[in-house]
């Protein structure tokens, strides 16, 4: 899978993206993530993005015109690669796909679960970062598949909403977990009716007084299924 990511602040994805199982996913090209720096579609010497609102108010709202330049010369994205084996994610260029355009914005429709697996069947996606009071309607209307917001409490900026769901999708792409991680039985999965997962127990069976619930040390796999369809949320 490909995600091109558009916004003012490439530095703040430095971490999310180059540690762990986003590292991995992105070195075995199970995933290329490829930021593109908002500011160099500025206009004029100052490069300017954002300008005051038409009819008035506080804030800024970023322009259409350097949107819109880099959401075209984006979904037009050329980097050739070939697929390493038939298990490796689709790594062909944006632009032989249709790119499915997100936009986020506390306006946008709630993420979930069902929405992450949705997304992670797309061969790319285009994930647009806003900043200041929101940007200007026009190219939501114009060039936005789809408007996203990751809860109801307002951010800084769209790049936390891409980051979380940049992690969330990866982890649905075959081959991202390791065979010690699961994306199958866990919250909000179909296999557990969308409820949050059961408790989970580890080494020592007793700490400090507090003990593991019994059912779970006696190796009857049914009695356990029975538990932890009892403990879901
Ligand atoms: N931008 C600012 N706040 C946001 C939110 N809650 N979700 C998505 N994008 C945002």
């Amino acid at each position: 899978m490909r995600i091109d990511v558009l916004t003012l602040f490439p530095a703040m994805f430095k971490g999310p993206l180059t540690e762990s199982i986003l590292k991995r996913a992105q070195k075995e090209k199970l995933l290329q993530i490829k930021l593109h720096d908002l500011r160099k579609f500025g206009l004029g010497k100052y490069r300017q993005i954002d300008d005051s609102p038409y009819g008035g108010g506080a804030g800024m709202v970023m322009r259409v015109e350097p949107l819109v330049e880099a959401i075209e010369k984006i979904g037009g994205a050329t980097e050739v690669r070939s697929q390493k084996s038939e298990t490796r994610a689709d790594l062909r260029p944006a632009a032989q796909h249709k790119v499915h355009r997100i936009y986020f914005t506390p306006r946008g429709k709630r993420l979930t679960q069902s929405k992450v697996e949705q997304l992670a069947k797309k061969k790319s996606i285009l994930l647009v970062c806003g900043h200041y009071e929101g940007i200007d309607q026009r190219v939501i209307d114009g060039w936005i598949d789809e408007e996203i917001s990751i809860g109801d409490y307002v951010l800084t900026g769209g790049e936390l909403p891409a980051m979380v769901l940049i992690d969330a999708v990866a982890r649905q792409l075959e081959g991202v977990l390791g065979h010690e991680y699961s994306a199958h039985e866990e919250s909000f999965s179909k296999a557990l009716n969308r409820k949050r997962e059961y408790p989970h127990y580890t080494k020592p069976s007793e700490f400090r007084g507090m003990k593991v619930p019994d059912v779970l040390l006696s190796g009857n796999h049914k009695k356990i299924e029975e538990w932890r369809s009892e403990h879901l949320l």
